[in-house]
């Protein structure tokens, strides 16, 4: 199993904060926020990781992380010239992945749950992590029948048809890098990954597991306030 940390896109919405470096560097309590996905990946025993950034402040992911050799993996970097969408991640990490199966975090997620038995056990076809939220047109969002089988998945639904979302720790086979070669960008120019979970809902070969602990994308000023709030309060009753 390898794995990607995406980390490139512009972070517009933490304007003027992100004129000066990119979202994924800002703290989170007492680390950059991309210490959260990275140690999510680390906890599940992934050793090779690629980073996507974006050209801006490359040399500021290089000075942070290096060759990955101080957290016991090895790091690869690539940088996606535009943030045209998530699952342009496969493409550009084709090389990287080559035959093998890939997790992919996004470098703005903080997750509370420990994933080493799905990672680990993961063997084929893709699997995606969903958790209810109050807010479910902000994300992916999936639609159940009454057995929770997954029936469709739809990005940023006017109205959506649960409080799914789709959170950003994705798992697949090493056909994601087909799959997402033979995408079409979305109306808003993205290579969507909710397109190729949906080929994977199509094929029959995806696997939706629930989230149980908190989870935040801290992609805007209240939820990365919230996730500082919740890293403050985990490192103090750890201390404790
Ligand atoms: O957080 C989970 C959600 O992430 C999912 O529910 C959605 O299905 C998925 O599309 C995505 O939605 P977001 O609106 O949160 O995506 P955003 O554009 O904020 O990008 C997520 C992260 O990926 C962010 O850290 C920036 C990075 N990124 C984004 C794009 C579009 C890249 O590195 N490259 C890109 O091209």
């Amino acid at each position: 199993m390898k794995g990607i940390i995406l980390a490139g896109g512009a972070g517009t919405r933490l304007r003027p904060v992100t004129k000066i470096t990119s979202k994924q560097l800002l703290p989170v309590y007492d680390k950059p926020m991309i210490f959260y996905p990275l140690e999510t990946l680390l906890n599940a025993g992934i050793k090779e990781i690629l980073i996507i950034i974006a050209p801006e402040n490359a040399g500021d992911f290089l000075n942070l992380l290096g060759s990955g050799k101080e957290f016991g993996c090895k790091f690869t970097y690539e940088i996606q010239d535009k943030p045209e969408g998530l699952a342009q991640a496969f493409i550009i990490g084709r090389n990287f992945i080559d035959d093998d199966n890939v997790t992919m975090i996004l470098g703005d997620n903080l997750f509370e749950d420990d994933f080493a038995q799905d990672i680990q056990g993961f063997q084929s076809g893709a699997r995606v992590f969903a958790k209810q939220v109050p807010d479910p047109h902000r994300f992916g969002v999936v639609e159940f029948d009454e057995n929770q089988k997954a029936l469709s998945i739809i990005e940023k639904p006017t109205n959506p048809k649960s409080n799914y979302s789709v959170t950003g720790l994705y798992i697949y086979d090493h056909t994601v890098i087909d799959k997402a070669a033979s995408l079409k960008p979305s109306d808003r120019g993205e290579y969507e990954i909710t397109d190729l979970n949906n080929l994977y809902l199509q094929e029959g070969s995806l696997d939706v597991a629930f989230v149980n602990g908190r989870w935040f994308d801290t992609g805007t000023f209240e939820s990365l306030f919230d996730a500082t709030v919740f890293a403050r309060e985990r490192t103090l009753s750890k201390q404790s």
